[in-house]
């Protein structure tokens, strides 16, 4: 493919945010050249490179409920290399939901000869190990995992972890465009391509995201990320001094991450973890704020915010849903101890100009699940390990 190179790096202590690269075709061909006029800025990755960071990704889908047809058009289009590891909250009493994806993908790995992980957010195996290891943050009352997408995320990390895989990709099951997924993967493999440190992102950021009301029409920004993008780069602008726009991607559902940087995170639950991962990377390695972790702060982290080709269309949940998001978006940048009083309070009014909050309240703060490395990960990964037959489709 060919994609635009990294033109300009914001940089907030070891973190590296590189602004928006767009795809400039999906496919490069397999003459090795560059054209040698109008290349300047652009950047060819090889399929062959291409093919060499798929191998050694795992794809994430967390689903929930989902229509079966798109659910399996999702995994109908992530690259036959990566190892496909389906994480379900969907519903088992009455019609077994669960049950029917795990037929799905069943089929399409017998079809395709692939391999592929399924596993329920509320399988008992999944709990007792965490609690065995200590990593009791992920469970609730209940001694289960909690709802929610960052915690299906995690599951997913643990067990791309346990398959031994280097980078994780997370996409979700309600998109409409298999092609669409195929090119998230590959933006995935090209950013990671780019990085120099091992502890990498690539955050997706869609060209259009249709909406239909009578006629097509090809929206650029989504309303949730339009408002987080605003109060990150804020955040950022009070730090540095200097006003920025180089944060695009504050709520990119679709994103991966190497596997070291996956495990110092902090997930927090449900939709916010995607700001929550940009937050915290400022919090702990933006030269700020003390941080304990001086490997990290050696090494650098590289964040790539990739456009794609694909417009992105997706499953609509209703304006409830999308006040949720916000909310919780935004108390992440809130709670920070980043976050000066002035911020605090324009995040107050936006929030009860839209109509979220009321006068006098406040954002709640959101759970945050540890990072993987406080856990005994290694244990709860051997755990997993060792019940890796019962995930498998093609067992
Ligand atoms: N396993 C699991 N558990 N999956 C879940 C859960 C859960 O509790 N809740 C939701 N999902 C799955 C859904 O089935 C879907 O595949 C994916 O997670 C995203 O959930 P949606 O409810 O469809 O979210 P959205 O489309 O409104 O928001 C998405 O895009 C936002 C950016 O526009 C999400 O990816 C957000 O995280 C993202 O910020």
């Amino acid at each position: 493919m060919f994609i635009e190179s990294p033109r300009y790096t914001e940089r907030l202590g070891s973190v590296r945010l590189n602004h928006v690269q767009s795809v400039i075709a999906l496919d490069s061909g397999l003459k090795n050249q560059l054209p040698p006029h109008s290349a300047m800025g652009v950047v060819k990755i090889d399929e062959e490179t291409i093919k060499h960071y798929e191998d050694r990704m795992a794809i994430v889908i967390p689903v929930k409920d989902e229509k079966l047809k798109l659910f399996e058009g999702v995994v109908s289009g992530v690259p036959q290399d990566c190892l496909v590891i389906v994480v379900s909250n969907s519903q088992r009493e009455k019609v077994d939901r669960f049950r029917m994806e795990g037929d799905a993908l069943d089929q399409l790995c017998r079809f395709t000869l692939r391999q592929a992980l399924i596993v329920h957010q509320k399988d008992p195996a999944i709990a007792r190990a965490a609690m065995d290891a200590d990593y009791n943050d992920l469970l609730d009352e209940d001694g289960l995992v909690r709802d929610g997408k960052s915690e299906a995320m995690i599951i997913g990390l643990l067990m791309a972890k346990a398959a031994g895989k280097e980078y994780v990709g997370f996409v979700d099951a309600d998109n409409y465009f298999p092609g669409a997924v195929l090119e998230y993967v590959r933006n995935y493999a090209a950013g990671f391509s780019l990085a120099q440190s091992r502890y990498s992102m690539v955050r997706i950021l869609w060209q259009y995201k249709p909406k239909i009301s009578g006629i097509l029409y090809l929206r650029k920004w989504g309303r949730i990320s339009e408002v987080t993008n605003k109060y990150l780069n804020s955040l950022i602008s009070t730090k540095t001094g200097f006003e920025t726009e180089v944060v695009r991607t504050s709520n990119a559902g679709e994103h991966a991450m190497s596997m070291q940087l996956a495990e110092i995170l902090p997930f927090a639950s449900g939709y916010a973890g995607e700001p929550q991962e940009l937050v915290s990377m400022f919090e702990n390695f933006g030269g700020i704020l003390p941080t304990k972790d001086i490997k990290v702060m050696e090494q650098g982290i590289d964040i790539f915010q990739i456009e794609t080709r694909n417009p992105h269309l997706h499953e609509e949940k209703g304006n409830e849903h999308l006040n949720e998001m916000l909310l919780s978006s935004l108390s992440t940048i809130y709670h920070s101890p980043l976050c000066d009083e002035e911020l605090k309070q324009a995040i107050l009014a936006e929030l009860i100009g839209q109509g979220i909050l009321k006068k006098g309240e406040e954002p709640p703060p959101v759970y945050i699940n540890a990072p993987l490395k406080k856990g005994k990960v290694l244990q709860l990964v051997e755990a997993i390990q060792s019940d890796f037959d019962k995930y498998h489709v093609l067992h």
